[in-house]
């Protein structure tokens, strides 16, 4: 997406988001106040940031094969395999601070008995999903070997044991793992932002979703066709409520709740 519409649509979100103040649901009421402006400082986010702090400052080359949208500063590549910097692709590939937190305060609050994360990268999402419960079962797909290989590492020093790691395309390995389970709890979408990817993704994973299920998009106005996802992600007739954040979208299909879309500040 151009810098331009980037900002349009962060301006008109600034214009149309709201606290917690006017908000009749009491489920949103309580997400909003005890989740996503929850500032507690959890104990293992210290670790968890010295891990990103070491991927930053490295120099080490990684050997990535982009099965999807490129990245904020590479073009488009379809399953070409380049020599990335570690320190580079941790700046631009990996959630932030505040909404890597934000995802351990989802899992700690729904308490999801599964998540599945389509994209680990370097694993540092990943270790915010699976230490907020470590009965929680976190599954990470992830295309790149060496990348996966240096996420794999960081789980280890972070001692995280509830993690199991498959390494593919999403494309294939996200209906094998559907297939082998009855049900999906919890998913994050951070890979592959195309349209039609992740329409594809949502629909897989909605035919083992439940009432309960939480769905986290990451990056709803990354591009024109993420923002086209997201919208029709939010017409679905499947789909209750939506949580609009800029940076990342969260669906709720709970049928007890109205049809509703909300844009929360964060
Ligand atoms: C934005 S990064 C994930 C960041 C990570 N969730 C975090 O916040 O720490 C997206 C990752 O998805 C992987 N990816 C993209 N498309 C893929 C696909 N179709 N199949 C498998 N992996 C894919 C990329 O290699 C990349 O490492």
């Amino acid at each position: 997406m151009k810098k331009l519409a980037i900002v349009f649509y962060y301006l008109k979100y600034l214009v149309q988001s709201t606290s917690e103040h006017g908000v009749h649901s009491p489920f949103v009421f309580d997400l909003i106040l005890k989740v996503i402006y929850n500032d507690k400082e959890y104990y293992p986010f210290k670790n968890i940031e010295v891990v990103r702090e070491q991927l930053l400052t490295s120099n080490q080359m990684v050997n990535c094969v982009d099965m999807g949208a490129g990245s904020k500063v590479t073009a488009y590549n379809t399953n070409i395999e380049i020599k990335k910097n570690v320190g580079h692709i941790a700046k631009y590939a990996t959630k932030s601070v505040k909404y890597a937190q934000l995802l351990f305060r989802l899992v700690n609050y729904f308490q999801p008995e599964n998540v599945i994360e389509l994209g680990t990268s370097f694993g540092i999402s990943t270790a915010y999903l699976a230490s907020a419960n470590s009965k929680t079962n976190v599954i990470t797909i992830e295309g790149s070997p060496e990348i996966a290989e240096i996420a794999n590492k960081n789980f280890k020093h972070l001692g995280l044991q509830n993690i199991q790691q498959l390494i593919g395309n999403f494309d294939s390995v996200l209906p094998s793992v559907l297939k082998k389970t009855d049900k999906v709890d919890f998913v994050f979408f951070d890979g592959n932002h195309r349209k039609q990817a992740t329409l594809n993704y949502f629909n897989l994973c909605l035919q083992k979703a439940h009432n309960n299920s939480v769905f986290v998009f990451d990056d709803i106005y990354w591009s024109f066709e993420m923002k086209e996802a997201w919208d029709e992600i939010k017409t679905d007739s499947r789909v209750k409520v939506t949580i609009d954040l800029f940076y990342m979208g969260i669906v709720f299909f709970r049928k007890e709740q109205v049809k509703q879309h909300f844009v929360v500040r964060f």
